[in-house]
């Protein structure tokens, strides 16, 4: 992909940049901004051990400080990377002190911060979604479970981390988690639960970019949710991803955009809410088209990084566009028509209790079709590299097909070692024909 001046004329000059996040897509946000030369230095708070020297060491949701470093360097735009920031209002703050962020308010943010708020959201806009009952207590939980007679899916109504959501299997499986709900296994998230019905078909996440009125559509990406091969085990943040999915091709992802994202941003401006951010439209594509599973206020991890790769040099120009609420003023973002594939090594015992403090070695190499990001990585005093638990790293190739990029993506992997590295070997196994 060339890249030149990739400048929009109608837009201000975009030269420092501060990404907020800690994860693997904080640090494809960060490397996909630096291609574009104009952006003269992009920084992340807090960072990662593989964001040394852009690292900035600040809290996330520590307001004070994040104003004051943004005035002190001149920071043109703020990306806040995670959910947690967002629901805790750090846009808001920021957009008063009249920095420009790409991230919803938190207002905006409950779309994936209460999930029973994003139900009437999607209830009110027409957006196809599983039914759903709301409960505050036990009783009335086993209430609705005894009447639908149909094991339903239990999820904490706050953030839970990821860790929110059982998919029962039984009658029985259903009531324990609502009963570990009640319990206090979610904290204060699972104090009011939504129960749903279960859906049927593969999943797909699609993200929206929105500057409070108009969007762009990104290409469609598929998540591998479950620890273990052939999609089984527990949930986990992600274990590894592929874009573009097939599956929704260019007609179906305009009909995602009509029936589902546009009536969503449509209807949170209804409310008042002027959201400039990532809609994360996780999605189902049941047997009569696809239902919205979940909204999130932000790019998925990992498919965030998976797509950054994908995507041209005017990445943030249009993300700045989105944040000033002008998207009409963007150049129109390029996107590559290669296969991208991504694979996430977790460490042993991930995700209940992932082993930490194993020294990483790495031979990898990185160049414009080869990608390492770090996630739960830290350099100890000595600048070696450690595994500080949970999703550690996410190795992403492309190429011309998924079978060549998944090729790279695994021999990339076998680059990099740690003890008690794991990761699935059959991840993209929906587009590989080896
Ligand atoms: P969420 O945090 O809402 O994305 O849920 C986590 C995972 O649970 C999803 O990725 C799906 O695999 C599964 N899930 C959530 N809701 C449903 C549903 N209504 N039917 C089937 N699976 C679901
Ligand atoms: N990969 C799923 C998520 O970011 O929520």
């Amino acid at each position: 992909m060339a890249i030149s001046s990739t400048h929009s004329h109608f837009l201000p000059p975009l030269r420092r940049v501060l990404i907020v996040g800690s994860g693997g897509r904080e640090q494809a946000l960060a490397w996909a901004l630096g291609r574009n030369p104009e952006i003269a230095t992009v920084w992340i708070a807090p960072g990662n051990g593989g964001t040394q020297g852009k690292a900035i060491a600040l809290v996330e949701t520590d307001t004070d400080a994040l104003v004051t470093f943004c005035r002190d360097k001149s920071i043109d735009l703020v990306v806040v990377g995670p959910e947690a920031p967002l629901a805790a209002g750090v846009a808001d703050v920021l957009r008063a002190a009249e920095i420009k962020v790409f991230g919803p308010s938190a207002a905006g943010a409950q779309l994936e911060a209460s999930k029973a708020w994003a139900k009437r959201l999607m209830r009110d806009a027409g957006v196809p979604t599983a039914r759903y009952w709301v409960v505050n207590s036990e009783i009335e939980a086993i209430t609705v479970l005894r009447e639908v007679n149909r094991p339903l899916v239990v999820k904490a109504d706050g953030l839970a981390a990821g860790k929110g959501v059982i998919v029962a299997e039984s009658i029985a499986e259903a009531e324990e988690a609502i009963h570990d709900a009640f319990q206090g296994r979610f904290g204060t998230a699972g104090l009011h639960l939504i129960l749903e019905e279960r859906l049927q078909g593969p999943e797909v996440s699609v993200f929206a970019l929105c500057d409070g009125q108009r969007m762009i559509l990104l290409p469609p990406v598929q998540d591998h949710k479950r620890l273990y091969e052939g999609d089984r085990g527990p949930n986990t943040g992600g274990m590894g991803a592929y874009a573009p999915v097939p599956l929704l091709d260019d007609n179906a992802l305009g009909h995602v955009e009509a029936l589902i994202l546009q009536p969503t941003l449509m209807t949170l401006r209804q409310r008042g809410i002027d959201y400039r951010g990532v809609i994360y439209a996780g999605l189902i594509i049941t047997e009569i088209g696809p239902q919205v599973i979940e909204f999130n206020c932000r790019f998925g991890d990992p498919e965030c990084q998976t797509l950054m790769p994908l995507l041209g040099p005017e990445l943030g120009d249009v993300l700045y566009a989105c944040a000033i609420g002008r998207l009409d003023l963007a150049p129109p973002l390029t996107v590559s028509s290669r296969s991208s594939a991504c694979v996430v090594a977790v460490a042993d015992g991930y995700p209940d209790a992932p082993r930490k403090g194993d020294a990483i070695q790495s031979v990898f190499q990185t160049d414009e079709t080869h990608q390492l990001f770090h996630a739960g990585t830290q350099r100890d005093k000595n600048g070696q590299l450690t595994a500080v638990g949970g999703r550690v790293l996410a190795v992403v190739a492309q190429g011309d097909d998924f079978d060549s990029a998944f090729a790279a993506a695994y021999s990339g992997m076998a680059d990099i070692n740690f003890t008690g590295i794991t990761y699935r070997r059959d991840i993209g196994h929906q587009v590989r024909s080896s």
